[in-house]
């Protein structure tokens, strides 16, 4: 598969070193606003370099693009690319606001083509260690989740776009929170009532939030209680809590690891179970973090391709990117008007 790469910045680069490790998969063009930024990573002279994507797409013959750009310009490219009939990786936020999602999904829908989002945090061994065990049953019958996520904030940022209504169309939420809005409806399912707060005391961002909180309920009356934040001074961390009639199971990262306990029965024997990833936490503290980051990116990159052609695939879709930044925005409204939000079934 061909694919072209639009944002040849953080995650541009990354996103190459994974797509570079994948079989069957080649990055034949690269464009960037800044032709220096994509000429310096391209890896050979067969890669194409582009300075505006309008170009790149009726020339260089692609099968498939990543977007990665700040959020603000994803709907534009994405539209573009359906329209040239290529399928799509688009990075996380989906977009800044929940009409650009929507009208993302629907042009995916349009020219039947794939849509993914960005969402590698799927991929995390940790995350599917608790996915697996919620799935076989191992902790009974699915009652709650709990999830967290943050980092120190301001100090974290490179871009204003990163903290800017404008660019990122939130706060915490649609920042580090929105990974693992995803990973609470990628465990619990669909999810139709949210209620929540954000406050912004901290670093005075306006409307983009340093602290959010919210509880998300699904049709079926089970629940989460999450928080994403930009005041977590101990640093980048994240975890994701499942509780079940016969036990919990918990995937934490920094340091990677597991913790499951199960009962026989409700109230019966624990056994706890600890795991830890002592090759990656090694690969980590040597090469860096971005090595985790690129084996997921590698994951999900050969999901994507699973899913382009039909095929059963962990990959979040279009609607999966839309319903993390409903489900955000929904907070915000509910932290200003005080009242639950009801989320539409269909999409
Ligand atoms: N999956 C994750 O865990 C994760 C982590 C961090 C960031 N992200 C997301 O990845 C995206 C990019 O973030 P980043 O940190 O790499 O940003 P960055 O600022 O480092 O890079 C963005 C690049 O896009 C280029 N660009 C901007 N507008 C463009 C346009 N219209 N056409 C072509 N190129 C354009 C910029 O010149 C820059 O090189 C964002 O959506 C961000 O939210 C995802």
């Amino acid at each position: 598969m061909k694919f072209g790469l639009i944002g040849a910045g953080c995650i541009g680069q990354l996103r190459a070193k994974a797509l570079a490790q994948v079989e069957g998969c080649v990055l034949s063009a690269i464009v960037d606003v800044d032709p220096v930024r994509a000429r310096a990573m391209a890896s050979s002279s067969d890669v194409k370099i582009f300075k505006d994507v309008q170009e790149m797409l009726p020339q260089a013959n692609l099968d498939a693009v990543i977007v990665s750009t700040p959020p603000q310009f994803h709907e534009d490219l994405v539209v573009s690319a359906f329209k040239a009939g290529k399928h799509v990786l688009c990075e996380k936020p989906l977009a800044n606001s929940v009409e650009a999602c929507r009208r993302m999904v629907d042009a995916a829908r349009a020219s039947g083509k794939v849509l993914a989002t960005g969402f590698n945090h799927r991929y995390f061994p940790q995350i599917q260690y608790l996915k697996q065990a919620i799935d076989t049953g191992l902790i009974g019958e699915l009652d709650h989740v709990r999830a967290f996520a943050g980092h120190t904030g301001l100090s974290e940022f490179r871009n204003s776009w990163e903290y800017d209504i404008n660019g990122i169309g939130g706060g915490a939420l649609m920042d580090v929170g929105i990974h693992i809005i995803d990973l609470t409806r990628y465990v619990l399912g669909e999810v139709d009532e949210v209620y929540g707060f954000t406050s912004n005391r901290v670093w005075n961002l306006g409307a983009s939030e340093d602290n959010g909180i919210a509880l998300l309920r699904n049709p079926q009356g089970k629940y989460a209680v999450l928080q994403a934040t930009w005041t977590e001074w101990k640093g980048y961390r994240f975890y994701l809590e499942a509780y079940g009639t016969k036990g919990m199971v918990r995937a934490y990262y920094a340091p990677m690891m597991n913790l499951l306990i199960t009962q026989d029965k409700p109230g019966g024997r624990r056994k706890r179970t600890v795991r830890f990833y002592p090759m990656t936490m090694l690969r980590e503290k040597f090469i860096g973090w971005q090595s985790s980051v690129i084996q997921m990116f590698r994951q999900e990159f050969t999901d994507f391709v699973r899913l382009t052609r039909g095929k059963e695939s962990a990959i979040a879709d279009g609607v999966a990117g839309l319903r993390a930044v409903e489900i955000a925005n929904a907070v915000y409204r509910s932290s200003k008007e005080h009242i639950a939000i009801r989320l539409a079934g269909n999409i």
